[in-house]
């Protein structure tokens, strides 16, 4: 099981709040790409910082699609109940946790993704915010996008599990995907590559959030 978690990385969703909706909120479309999204917390967590930060009526343009290789052939299955453990989600500040997901009570049985978490309590996720993510299964190194013209993509704790010239042919791929001053994230470790750094602008000192130049 891929390891994930509800809010995992709180300064990037702070970048994504900042910097990036402000400038995508009048689109008509937005796309996000979440590439390496595990079993839906991190698209999901992204949804709900779009949806706090844009009102119930623009979030309606708000469309994340989330992709994983998904060795194990569940995480579409699991993304699509949007049913979660109170381990993955005991790091969502109370007023979202309340506000967006729903306790289901004790374990729901042998259900995707409930292994070893017996006697704990689930927490589902509102149907506004589990409709704006579609999950499709994905291999990075294919280096065919799953669609282009995308506002954000975010690829996040999954470039460091591919070869170096992969890594390089991914960035390559996300640029190509990005619309006109789209923007690229990922985890604070990562840095661009050689042969990538000229693609984009770092937008900010603080956290690897780029711009497609
Ligand atoms: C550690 S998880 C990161 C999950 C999430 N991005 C986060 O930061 O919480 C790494 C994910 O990358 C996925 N992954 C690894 N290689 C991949 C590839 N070639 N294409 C797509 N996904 C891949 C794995 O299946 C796994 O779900």
């Amino acid at each position: 099981m891929a390891f994930t978690y509800f809010f995992r990385d709180g300064q990037t969703l702070d970048l994504i709040a900042q910097h990036v909706i402000p400038a995508l909120k009048r689109r008509r479309y937005i796309n996000v790409w979440d590439a390496g999204c595990a079993m839906g917390p991190e698209p999901y967590s992204i949804a709900i910082i779009f949806r706090e930060n844009m009102g119930p009526f623009l979030f309606r343009n708000v469309r994340i699609f989330a992709s994983d290789v998904d060795e194990s052939d569940r995480f579409g299955v699991i993304i699509a109940c949007g049913l979660y453990p109170e381990e993955q989600v005991k790091r969502i500040p109370p007023e979202i946790l309340s506000k967006y997901f729903s306790p289901n009570g004790p374990s729901p049985g042998p259900s995707p993704g409930s292994e070893g978490t017996s006697g704990q309590g689930y927490f589902r996720i509102s149907d506004e915010i589990r409709k704006a993510v579609i999950f499709q299964r994905h291999d990075l190194l294919s280096l065919e996008p799953i669609r282009e013209e995308f506002g954000l993509v975010v690829c996040k704790n999954v470039l460091l599990h591919l070869p170096p010239e992969g890594r390089v042919e991914v960035i390559k791929m996300f640029h190509h995907a990005l619309s006109q001053g789209g923007y690229f994230v990922t985890e604070q470790t990562q840095k661009l590559p050689p042969g990538t750094e000229r693609l984009f602008r770092r937008v900010t000192s603080t956290g690897q959030l780029f711009q497609k130049v």
